[in-house]
């Protein structure tokens, strides 16, 4: 497995491998990985015939105050990772090498990017496209894996993907969950352990969420019964419960006709989780 650290390095690979047919897949990650990103990884290399995997927790897509810091980071642990699951390359650059000082240029969406959790992290969604963009003009592949558990991600990556013609297939990959519900994160790690314990609770309530709504009731309803599920569980602050058109993001109202996304951000101490799950409301008969 070839480990890049500079740009030069990427690139240079990247023409190297550009002469034949092979198609490259990139699995951008900030590290630490569990089951959820080897699911990435396990689709690109059905997928591709090159598999590239990025490491790099982004400074810019932390607002002040947040986690950046105390971000997890095991990088022997995840090279061993990588190796034994096949990945050719690894690009594991550092901060001064991805943004010069006078870096003054950003890929901005829009709508998108300020709603939801956009509202709670404000410039979050400015910095995963940047250094998105940034990862695709370097690596120029086929095809990116990204996770389902960020949903929200997943949409303003596809918008800006659309938007500015980039070359580039997005895959979704659905998420991974621990034996008790919980969605694979980096972040579990940070969760104290009676938070972690109670933590399962958002896909409890995510589940109390999809039945109602499939049972033909309306999105303030179901968002009633899951904001009721989560105040059982000890510790867990609710930050949003939002229920929406699972294709645009848009509110919705009354009983829905199409695919709901539910998206929850819950804080348990510091560490703030996400999740969601598509409904699809019954056909009527
Ligand atoms: O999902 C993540 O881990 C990050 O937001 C990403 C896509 C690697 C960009 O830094």
């Amino acid at each position: 497995m070839d480990i890049h650290r500079t740009k030069d390095e990427m690139r240079a690979a990247r023409a190297a491998a550009a002469g034949g047919e092979a198609r490259l897949g990139l699995v951008p990650t900030m590290g630490f990985l569990h089951a959820g990103h080897m699911a990435l990884v396990a689709r690109a290399r059905e997928q591709c015939d090159r598999v590239v995997v990025s490491i790099f927790v982004n400074p810019t897509q932390f607002g002040p105050g947040e986690d950046f810091d105390s971000y997890p980071r095991d990088i022997d642990r995840d090279l061993d990772m990588l190796r034994a699951a096949g990945v050719d390359a690894v690009f594991l650059p550092d901060a001064a090498e991805i943004y010069p000082d006078d870096a003054e240029t950003v890929v901005e969406p829009t709508r998108l990017s300020r709603i939801l959790i956009g509202r709670l992290r404000p410039g979050h969604f400015g910095g995963v496209a940047t250094i998105v963009t940034k990862l695709f003009n370097l690596m120029q592949p086929d095809a990116a894996y990204f996770g389902q558990k960020d949903y929200q991600q997943l949409c303003v990556i596809r918008r800006f993907v659309r938007d500015l013609d980039i070359p580039v297939r997005i895959e979704g990959v659905p998420i991974v969950r621990e034996t008790d519900g919980l969605a694979m994160s980096s972040r579990n790690v940070r969760l104290e352990p009676a938070h972690r314990q109670a933590a399962p609770v958002l896909h409890a309530a995510l589940e109390v969420g999809r039945e109602t709504i499939e049972a033909g009731e309306g999105v303030s309803v179901a968002g009633q019964l899951i904001r009721a599920r989560l105040a059982q569980a000890e510790g867990a602050e609710v930050a949003s419960v939002d229920l929406r058109d699972a294709e645009t993001l848009q509110p919705l109202r009354g009983a829905p006709d199409r695919p709901v996304v539910m998206l929850l951000a819950v804080r348990f101490g510091d560490v703030l989780l996400i999740d969601n799950m598509i409904a699809t409301p019954k056909e009527p008969e």
